[in-house]
């Protein structure tokens, strides 16, 4: 999280529940949450960007994460309890038909979760439907970066990530404006260093974290270890994929 641009205090807020984070970015640079914002957590999994943003818009706001899976809800709903997060709810909703009625949020995130929607317009319309005139979208994901060939087994993630240059035009076409497609960060393989005593012990490493000595730096790579995409070992996955955040308001 450090490494996507998550700052100390963002961490510090999120505490344990960091260890769950399953995001392709930091929604929150362009985010923008203030005091008292009734905040969407667009897929929100576990919650870890929802406790974030809670933090962000305190107890005179809240925050609304709708995830698909009814597991993933569960579970954040059961931290967010005893977190104490009062202000901080989880439920079960597809993004493309969300539960809340016209001009709802001030901010939407999402991170990770568009990628997977089947049809991308329909869920950013609904964005621009629930936003209050004025409200902001700060959302992460995966796109395409080129065609993928139709006679290669591509993961099913990636034969629904959206093609990059389609973003820009969508957005505007839904009518957002200021929008921004902020691709500063997108490569796919990362640079992670991994303090070596953190891979395999409790919450309290993050203090311990800053005293460590540095590890030996690893590429990380996508989907290799899996059996299944063997095949895709030859692939260049930066030519391929890029994640990037897609930022833009309602008019008022
Ligand atoms: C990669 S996880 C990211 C979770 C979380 N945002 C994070 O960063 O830790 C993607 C999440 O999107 C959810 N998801 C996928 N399709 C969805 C849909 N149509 N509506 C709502 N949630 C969806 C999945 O259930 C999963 O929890």
């Amino acid at each position: 999280m450090t490494r996507l641009g998550y700052t100390k205090d963002q961490i510090e807020t999120a505490g344990i529940d960091a260890y769950n984070y399953q995001g392709v970015g930091c929604p929150h640079l362009f985010a923008n949450i203030k005091e008292g914002a009734q905040v969407l957590d667009v897929g929100s999994g576990l919650g870890v960007d929802s406790f974030i943003a809670a933090g962000a818009c305190g107890s005179t706001g809240s925050v609304i994460g709708i995830d698909i899976s009814k597991g993933e809800v569960l579970h954040a709903n059961t931290r967010a309890e005893s977190r104490k997060s009062e202000n901080t709810i989880f439920i079960q909703a597809d993004m493309e038909k969300m539960p809340f009625p016209d001009n709802s949020f001030d901010n939407v995130i999402s991170n990770g979760a568009f990628c997977l929607a089947p049809n991308k317009e329909r869920a950013f319309r609904e964005i621009h439907r629930v936003l209050k005139p004025g409200g902001s979208f700060s959302v992460c994901c995966t796109t395409l970066l080129t065609r993928l060939e139709d006679q290669v087994n591509w993961p099913v993630c990636m034969r629904v990530f959206m093609p990059l240059k389609d973003a820009e035009p969508m957005l505007e076409n839904i009518g957002f404006q200021d929008i921004k497609v902020d691709q500063s960060d997108s490569t796919m393989t990362l640079d992670i260093l991994v303090p070596e005593d953190e891979l395999d012990q409790g919450e309290n490493n993050m203090q311990s974290s800053e005293n460590s000595t540095q590890p030996e730096k690893k590429r990380q790579g996508v989907h290799v270890g899996s059996p299944e995409f063997s095949h895709l070992k030859d692939y260049d996955m930066d030519k391929l994929c890029a994640r990037v955040t897609l930022c833009g308001t309602k008019p008022c």
